[in-house]
């Protein structure tokens, strides 16, 4: 059963609890920034994300509090000085920037609450968290405000100027190993997630193929009771049907020759089996041999 929530008949705070529990893993920006006076800020957002390279733009907001109304030191502080550290933050650190999320006074210095180290920016005057994988130097280049109320958003769209990177955390390419990245994001209620161990997997770009696509699949392997929609997501993105004598090659083999004529007058069976074969390939991502398997059913 669906459960069909219109914003506007329930609360600000129950319709926020499901936008969050539900748009969830969200990356955390952990932002410094600092006040006309040179007071430094450090917070983290997780209403946070990228959205260019060229520019480099990334976008944080630090909304009115639902509870009160009350607007965050970070947006106070952006419109003062339009410049601020994105830091990212990893499981090393996720306690720390935890405690740097209490609501303290304005002035007070959450680097020393967390117990952070502030290290000197390059192009902006907000110091960078040493401590962080990656923080990003960037310019306000605008604040949106979208409402009044408590719970509106105030999009801060940062410019990126400069990136800093642990070398620890690149691998031999020279790229991000997201592995030793070991990052953490936000989810709803208390609950976070880290992007490591089986937590980690690909899925082939298709960015060079045009994928045949599902529907054009055979019937029975569209409409199969053992393949599932991820197994016939990759199925649906080989650009061709194997040619026929590979698939005629394939049927010579020992285990196919014995399940073809084991099942030879019980199609269904013939079905099911093949489907279990080809499913069990497509676990270890054998796409082809896959295809191979579920060509041989007529
Ligand atoms: C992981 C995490 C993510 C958060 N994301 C947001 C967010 O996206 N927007 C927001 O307004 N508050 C967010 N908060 C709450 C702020 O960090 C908190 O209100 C903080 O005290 C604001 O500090 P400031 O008033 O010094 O700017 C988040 C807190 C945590 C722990």
């Amino acid at each position: 059963m669906i459960k069909t929530i219109d914003p506007k008949k329930v609360s600000v705070a129950a319709f926020h609890s499901h936008m969050l529990g539900a748009i969830a893993p969200r990356p955390i920006a952990f932002v410094s920034s600092m006040d006309s006076a040179g007071q430094v800020n450090l917070s983290p957002f997780s209403f946070f994300n990228a959205f260019g390279s060229n520019p480099p733009v990334v976008v944080f907001s630090p909304s009115r509090r639902v509870r009160d109304n009350t607007t965050k030191h970070t947006l106070e502080n952006v419109r003062e000085v339009p410049e601020v550290v994105i830091n990212i933050v990893n499981y090393a650190m996720v306690q720390q920037m935890s405690l740097a999320s209490t609501e303290y006074e304005k002035g007070i210095n959450e680097f020393v609450k967390a117990g952070l180290t502030e290290a000197r920016s390059v192009a902006v005057r907000p110091p960078r968290v040493e401590e962080a994988p990656v923080a990003f130097e960037c310019k306000v280049i605008d604040v949106v405000s979208i409402g009044e109320e408590g719970g509106a958003a105030n999009l801060v769209i940062c410019e990126i100027l400069l990136a800093h990177v642990d070398e620890a955390i690149l691998n031999e390419e020279g790229e991000i190993a997201p592995a030793k990245l070991d990052t953490v994001a936000r989810m709803g209620g208390d609950w976070y997630c880290r992007a490591s161990g089986d937590a980690l997997f690909k899925v082939k770009k298709p960015v060079k193929t045009k994928g045949l696509g599902i529907d054009q699949l055979p019937k029975n392997v569209r409409l199969s009771v053992v393949l599932t929609g991820n197994d016939l997501g990759k199925l649906g993105n080989v650009e061709a049907l194997p040619e026929e004598g590979a698939v005629q090659d394939y049927a010579t083999r020992p285990e196919i020759k014995e399940m073809l004529v084991r099942f030879q007058n019980d199609r269904e069976s013939l079905v099911f089996h093949f489907h279990e074969h080809a499913r069990e390939l497509l676990k270890e991502d054998k796409v082809e041999e896959a295809w191979l398997v579920l060509s041989q059913i007529e």
